[in-house]
């Protein structure tokens, strides 16, 4: 079976096809990020109308790509929510059109189940059932899963998301954007002992994260320091990035304590960061849980994941109507279980 994928949610094209005997056989990104980088930040039309020029001639590569037409493809998997409207119905609509081009199936995808999901096309995928940590740069959530489709929210963000958080802090320092790599590259370079920022919500119980007083905090550091020199940047980047990972450790250990399960699975953007993956790699080591997280190039926003989702939830055997629909705003525990 042949599904391809298609992802337009935000400032990135991603289109994919993935072939239930062969894995990936197509997987193309294409980032808008050099548009939108002289306003700072994503601009819905902008996002849209680049969308339009590139997600169909971006089809037409992946088919070549993947030495195969239209007529082998069995199913279409587009992005239907969270996300930006217009970039959102862009995805849909290419993607309803094709279906009835093509007399195959066409099935809308939770962009956050495609993250999750991109852990099973790693060379060590998890099994069911497992607490997933999903932050990306809309969301910072703990979930218990129990099987495809069947999520139970045990904590998220009240206010802004962790990749939102490096972002802001990136912005603040004068790092370019996307701001988590950014951030990253400078923490490597910084002293971890000369700032020590607060983990904010870990004295509470509760699985919630709150990052903005952190935000705050950096903020206010670097106004105090006056002029920043590289070593500043490179000190605020590596004590902001302690305070975020900690604080994810901590609600993740309580997580996993709290649900009595033993495999932790993380997802979504700033699941590429390699100083998380250590430290929740030293924890999981130590209390005998199992750590799963998708390959680096499928932490951040893709087709693919959305190609191998759609690809469960057709095998599952759901369908949709023909009709043009997203959900911008879609809770991922409203979704139907497969
Ligand atoms: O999942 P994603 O590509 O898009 C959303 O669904 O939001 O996540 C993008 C977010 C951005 O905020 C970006 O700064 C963050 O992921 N990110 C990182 C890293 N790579 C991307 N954050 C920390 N460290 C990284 N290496
Ligand atoms: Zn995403």
């Amino acid at each position: 079976m042949k599904v391809i994928g298609i992802e337009t949610s935000c400032d990135e094209t991603g289109v994919a096809i993935y072939d239930s005997d062969k894995g990936l056989i197509a997987d193309l990104l294409y980032s808008q990020i050099q548009l939108h980088k002289e306003f700072g930040g994503v601009v819905p039309e902008i996002a849209s109308r680049d969308h339009i020029r590139k997600t169909i001639p971006m089809i037409h590569e992946a088919l070549a790509k993947a030495n195969c037409s239209a007529k082998n493809i069995d199913g279409i998997a587009y992005t239907a929510g969270p996300g930006l409207i217009g970039a959102l119905l862009v995805g849909s609509s290419i993607a309803k059109s094709l279906a009835l081009a093509w007399g195959v199936p066409a099935l809308g995808i939770h962009h956050m189940e495609g993250h999750l999901l991109a852990a099973n096309l790693s060379s060590k995928p998890p099994s069911h059932p497992f607490v997933a940590l999903l932050v990306s740069g809309g969301h910072t959530q703990l979930m218990r899963c129990e099987n495809y489709g069947n999520y139970e929210m045990l904590g998220e963000s009240v206010d802004d998301a962790a990749g939102e958080a490096f972002d802001k802090v990136a912005k603040m320092l004068g790092l370019g954007y996307p701001g988590g790599p950014e951030i990253a590259k400078a923490a490597r370079k910084g002293d971890h002992n000369r700032f020590t920022f607060p983990r904010p919500m870990t004295n509470k119980p509760g699985l919630n994260f709150s990052f903005s007083g952190l935000k705050t905090f950096v903020l206010n550091t670097i106004n105090d320091l006056d002029h920043l020199d590289q070593q500043d940047i490179a000190d605020v980047a590596c004590a902001f990035e302690d305070a975020v990972v900690d604080t994810i450790r901590i609600k993740c250990e309580r997580a996993m304590e709290q649900t009595g399960l033993d495999s932790l699975v993380i997802a979504g953007g700033v699941s590429a960061n390699q100083h998380l993956r250590k430290i929740l790699g030293t924890m999981t080591n130590r209390s005998g849980y199992k750590l799963y997280y998708p390959e680096t190039n499928l932490c951040t926003d893709n087709g693919a994941m959305i190609a191998y989702a759609g690809y469960q939830r057709l095998v599952a055997g759901q369908t949709e109507t023909l009709e043009i629909k997203v959900r911008p705003r879609w809770p991922l525990n409203e979704l139907e279980t497969m």
